[in-house]
């Protein structure tokens, strides 16, 4: 089999869909009282790019972490799991994701690996990068949103559903029980979650992992604006909001958004809008949980998930889970 016949992507959000989404969450995010966009938007090709030079950040430590962890337990998680199917939820590079396809490619049981991702370019040099690194495991990609496309997910064998980075935490909490269940409702007994999750720490660590001396995590925020200049008409000004990442002690989450460097009026074309800011008026564009291991138990429980499995890296900054379904 070729690297080429090995590959199949399935695109779920084709241009028309993403315009009308993204047409539908910026008309109604900006109206709010509190002006709000949903982080899913900071990832076009720039943005995915701009990620993946956060995570070589010093000051960013989660990617790390993980990697840590990833390395360390691959073998048990896989041969736990005993999967013929790796399905990652928000998959970007999948650079720590080689720890669990090398261990699964040894172990013997893995055939399959489904990468899932909003973002169409990095999807697509991923699936066929992995497809050239092991030859013979089937790639099927899909490009989908997971607040609409968990359904599509191909079936068939048992499945290890692996969302790692911390990404669950990008979801505010009820949003977050939501998410979880309809993962959940699409598992089969004997599927399994591999979770990754930031740990609560002190929030001068936070803050400086999210507000980085070099600027790239604002560039990354503010790069939202530009999605909205270039797909929408939008004429925001970048250099007239400040990035802003602060901790929330009451949700345990970073809030992530851009402050309104003065009184403006900024037109979107496209849709028609004209939008106003007042001086120091905010924009949140994510929030960033932090976990406890206990409640993140209680809540994986009250979806269904009984966690078989707690992998903490040496410095007990981030958590990865391996949960089954009851
Ligand atoms: N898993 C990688 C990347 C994390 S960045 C890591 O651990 O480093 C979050 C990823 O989730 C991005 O690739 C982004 O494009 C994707 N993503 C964010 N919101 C999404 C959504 N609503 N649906 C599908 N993918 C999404
Ligand atoms: C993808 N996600 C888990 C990152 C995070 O840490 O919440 C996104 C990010 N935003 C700013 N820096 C990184």
């Amino acid at each position: 089999m070729s690297a080429i016949d090995q590959v199949q992507v399935d695109v779920h959000l084709g241009d028309a869909d993403l315009a009308a989404a993204l047409r539908s969450d910026v008309g109604n995010g900006l109206l709010l009282p509190q002006k709000e966009l949903p982080p899913k938007w900071l990832y076009d090709e720039r943005g995915s790019d701009l990620f993946d030079q956060i995570t070589r950040l010093e000051e960013y430590y989660p990617t790390e972490a993980e990697r840590e962890i990833l390395l360390r337990h691959a073998t048990t998680i896989i041969e736990r799991a005993d999967a013929d199917t790796i399905v990652e939820l928000g998959a970007g590079t999948s650079d720590k994701t080689r720890a669990l396809l090398d261990a699964g490619r040894d172990h013997g049981s893995l055939r399959r690996f489904v990468p899932f991702d909003v973002s169409e370019e990095f999807l697509r040099v991923t699936a066929t990068t992995f497809a050239e690194k092991y030859p013979g495991l089937e790639v099927h990609g899909v490009v989908g949103d997971f607040d609409r496309h968990l359904g599509q997910i191909p079936d068939g064998g048992r499945r290890m559903i692996v969302l790692l980075g911390g990404t669950i935490g990008n979801y505010p909490t009820v949003a977050r029980k939501e998410f979880l269940r309809q993962m959940v409702a699409g598992m089969i007994p004997g599927d399994r979650l591999l979770l990754g999750t930031d740990l609560v720490k002190d929030p001068a660590r936070l803050v400086l992992a999210y507000d980085d001396p070099q600027g790239v995590t604002a560039a990354f925020n503010k790069n939202v604006l530009q999605v909205i200049n270039r797909e929408l008409g939008g004429h925001f000004d970048l250099d007239q909001f400040d990035h802003v990442a602060t901790w929330d002690p009451i949700e345990e989450w970073m809030d992530l958004g851009l402050r309104s460097r003065i009184d403006q009026q900024v037109s979107v074309d496209d849709l028609d809008l004209m939008v106003d800011f007042e001086r120091g008026e905010y924009l949140r564009t994510e929030v960033s949980a932090k976990f406890r291991l206990a409640s993140l138990a209680d809540e994986l429980a009250s979806v269904g998930l009984h966690v078989e499995q707690w992998m903490t890296d040496s410095a007990g900054d981030y958590a990865v889970s391996l949960s089954v379904g009851r």
